[in-house]
């Protein structure tokens, strides 16, 4: 135990989505959790880390829609292969669970209801964009359309990537759903917005307090200037979600009831372990609670969050840690360059101790980004873990199993060294306890190098030769192994399986942290095993290999370089396609379109209405008599001057080259084209 009373800690991590693998951005954040977690354990704390996946939201509909599935399917399927991700990393976290459970309903659905008592939901009617043909509404991602501030196409509808002009999706021109490639209609819907306005002197207070990164805090001072907006809450049918109480057809916005997993989440941790829940969240609760994110979600930890937890009666955050992302070679990960790795094809390769200390190395108090070197992981973790660390253990172990009957000297021969080495023992706590693991890991292998040289000095593997100087051998062993258990100790939070085989090696109980002032003596040990072996760069190419992307497709030249062939169809899906040659009985301009031409199409029998995209290429009164071939079962689509009821085929490269088929073919009207 340390001199500090124990403390009660409850630790997060942010919540990864349930519908794509962990990768190694992610593992950043989560060896950062672990370590710390493992580092307040070791120093004798309470510390509980519980999180979730983030099991809700539009993409896990879609998604599960697209792969002919189930969003429970699909998230339980995520879950799954996560959990196992994560154990196999050597996580140490206390709960894992899933914000689509009824431990989540209960909280979410129990902070909204205090929240509205309190008087902080708002509900209002706003206009929307709705996609007619999938029947929902859009949110900004997923609708495209034309900026209204510069004209760029193919913007988002939040704000545009060429001119950072923000704006509504209602004021996008020529907005297109992503979701069908139907053209969005404006439709009111009612929504509930926490007012998070009415929180504001809080937060200002809270967030300037101490509890968050300087870097933080001062970008949370540009959304005080701008004045904090009401928060929409609430989304439309169809949502995965947990539906509004009260509010038939109303869901939870996906960010309203993720960080109320984080209390879920030990809400299942409490039922399962009989744990106290409500003393923990209480308001002037004894346990410290942190939460560990990446800087990009810092606004719905530093503002909604404490908001929202205020606002239902409950305890704030005690601190918010930001850390920055992870860079491959410098730059950001990526899929068609193969840098970006899944945790999975990770430990298919490598050991994960090796992975948890290079983040630790690298990762610091602040939130700049860290960067993932291959070749200098390779030589770090070599030269630290391997060269350091562990050969101290191989270089004294064999003499006192063989020579010794596995028995250490009964004193130390330099006392000094041991202290100076006790002595470190608190400056590399404050380090974990600042979250500084880069400095932590520079004072050990400091240590290493001050352990390495005196066996170097003292050489055993020289002594052992004189039978006179066989007492001296044990000593400078035991003196060795000594320094080992120390610098094991320290470096126990960031890779628990060395310090799991130096305790079994060294016959011992598990290292707390102030073991590292008191020698081992005296005392039998056991025969050395390796602990570790050396990175080896065939095993990091092999690795490479694995994340390489898919060998490329042939350079195409022609009109396929530009407009490359689609996915390959089955005979059914080309079968449901019916052709048919058409008669263009009218064609007309539309007005305020520019691409557009109106026809009147004839299939011998039944007429269609269709807006054809060939204005560039004919005039309406070329087009009058000519015959074309239609799609003509394609469900009608509701465009902005009206409906479309099939489409027009016609070959060529657009503009003014663009083809449909002469009256003089042969082919009558209604013909099936095959
Ligand atoms: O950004 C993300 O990946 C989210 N799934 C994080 C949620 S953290 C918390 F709020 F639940
Ligand atoms: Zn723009």
């Amino acid at each position: 135990m340390t001199a500090e009373a124990p403390r009660k800690i409850l630790i997060t991590s942010a919540l990864p989505y349930a519908n794509g693998p962990i990768h190694l951005g992610h593992m950043v954040e989560y060896i950062q959790t672990d370590i710390w977690a493992r580092f307040q354990r070791q120093r004798g704390h309470d510390a509980t880390w519980v999180w979730a996946s983030d099991a809700h939201g539009t993409p896990i509909m879609l998604r599960a829609e697209k792969e002919g599935t189930t969003p429970q399917a699909l998230i339980d399927a995520y879950y799954a292969a996560h959990k196992a991700d994560f154990t196999d990393f050597r996580l140490s976290f206390d709960n894992f669970h899933t914000t689509h459970s009824d431990e989540n309903k209960q909280c979410a659905e129990g902070v909204y209801l205090k929240l509205k008592d309190a008087g902080h939901i708002a509900v209002r009617t706003i206009k929307q964009l709705y996609d007619p043909e999938k029947e929902m509404f859009l949110s900004d991602r997923y609708v495209k359309g034309t900026c209204p501030n510069c004209g760029t196409e193919d913007q988002y509808g939040d704000n545009c990537e060429s001119c950072a002009a923000t704006y509504d999706a209602t004021e996008l021109k020529n907005p297109v759903s992503q979701v069908s490639g139907a053209t969005p209609v404006v439709r009111d819907s009612d929504q509930h917005f926490f007012q998070l306005g009415n929180f504001t002197e809080m937060l200002q207070e809270w967030t300037t307090s101490g509890k968050l990164q300087p870097e933080i805090s001062n970008k949370l001072n540009e959304w005080f200037d701008s004045g904090l907006q009401d928060w929409d809450i609430s989304r439309n049918a169809p949502y995965w979600g947990f539906e509004i109480p009260g509010s038939p057809g109303k869901y939870f916005y996906v960010w309203l009831d993720a960080p109320i997993g984080y209390m879920a989440s030990h809400l299942n941790y409490c039922n399962r372990t009989g744990a106290d829940f409500d003393s923990v969240w209480a308001v002037g609760s004894d346990t410290e609670m942190y939460h560990f994110i990446g800087k990009d979600i810092a606004y719905f930890h530093t503002l909604f969050w404490p908001a929202t937890l205020h606002g239902a009666g409950y305890r704030k955050p005690t601190g918010v840690f930001c850390h920055g992302f992870l860079t491959v070679d410098g730059a950001k990960m990526s899929k068609s360059r193969g840098t970006s790795f899944e945790a999975r094809t990770y430990l298919d390769h490598l050991d994960p101790e090796y992975l948890r200390y290079y983040f630790a190395a690298k990762l610091s108090t602040g939130v700049d980004d860290i960067d993932l070197n291959l070749e200098d992981f390779t030589a770090r973790c070599n030269s630290d873990l391997v060269g350091k660390l562990v050969n101290i253990a191989s270089r004294c172990a064999s003499f006192i199993t063989k020579r010794f009957d596995g028995q250490l000297a009964d004193a130390l021969p330099d006392q000094a060294l041991f202290d100076t080495l006790a002595a470190e023992g608190e400056a590399i706590a404050a380090d974990y306890e600042n979250r500084n693991f880069a400095s932590a890991m520079r004072r050990i292998m400091a240590l290493a190098d001050q352990a390495n040289g005196y066996i170097a000095d003292a050489e055993p593997w020289v002594l052992i030769k004189d039978e006179s100087k066989l007492t001296e051998v044990q000593a400078v062993c035991t003196q060795g192994l000594n320094l080992f258990r120390q610098l094991v100790t320290y470096i126990k939070p960031v890779t628990p399986d060395i310090a799991a085989k130096a305790e079994a090696f060294l016959n011992i109980e598990p290292l707390a942290w102030e073991d590292a002032a008191t020698p081992l003596l005296s005392h039998g040990i056991n025969k050395f095993k390796p602990m570790l072996t050396r990175v080896e760069p065939a095993t990091i190419e092999k690795m490479r290999e694995a994340a390489a992307p898919p060998p490329e497709a042939p350079v195409l030249t022609g009109p396929l370089a530009d407009d490359p062939i689609k996915d390959t169809i089955d005979y059914a899906a080309f079968d449901a396609v019916d052709l048919r040659v058409a008669l263009i009985t009218e064609a007309k301009a539309v007005e305020g379109a520019d691409k557009l031409v109106q026809l009147t199409l004839d299939l011998g029998g039944q007429t269609r209405n269709v807006f054809a995209g060939i204005k560039s290429a004919y005039t309406p009164e070329d087009l009058q008599g000519k015959l074309t071939v239609m799609v003509a079962n394609l469900a009608p689509r509701k465009m902005r001057f009206g409906i479309s009821e099939g489409m027009v085929l016609a070959a060529g490269p657009g503009g003014s080259d663009l083809y449909i088929l002469e009256p003089n073919s042969g082919a009558t009207p209604g013909m099936r084209v095959k």
